[in-house]
């Protein structure tokens, strides 16, 4: 497994200070480091679909608050965020049409990468960007 799997931890800097948004990214940094430490044990068989499952209900729920919040202040950069949230969507339905061209291992090394740079590049680039407007008044 490539060392580009390892687990995140919750530091202060994944933080945007909106206690329903970082529950909600708590939740996903935990679902990512199950997935990493179950397959470094070599223990990820059939996990696939659970975790698919999973990101799709938290990408339903999730994306929602953010998008409401963006809108009832009136955030600049909606577009752009939304838009980001949506590729995000569109990507994890051709995961889902690659899962059935891989096997197992193959097909979780590539979600995990997924859910691993978007924790790294959007939660800590661009929420953390809506935190900060959300905190002036
Ligand atoms: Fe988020
Ligand atoms: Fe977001």
């Amino acid at each position: 497994m490539d060392e580009i799997f390892s687990p995140i931890d919750l530091t202060d800097a994944y933080k945007v200070g909106i206690t329903t948004i970082d529950r909600e990214h708590q939740f996903l940094i935990g679902l990512y480091n199950g997935l990493v430490s179950a397959v470094r044990r070599g223990n990820a068989r059939d996990m696939w679909d659970d975790a698919f499952q999973k990101l799709v209900a938290y990408a339903d729920q999730h994306f929602a608050n953010e998008e409401r919040l963006m809108i009832a202040r009136k955030y600049p950069d909606y577009d752009n965020h939304k838009r980001q949230h949506d590729n995000f969507i569109q990507n994890l339905n051709l995961l889902a049409t690659e899962r059935a061209n891989r096997n197992e291992e193959a097909a979780l090394e590539l979600l995990l990468a997924f859910i691993g740079q978007w924790i790294r590049g959007h939660i800590l680039i661009t929420d953390k960007q809506l935190g900060e407007y959300a905190k002036q008044d």
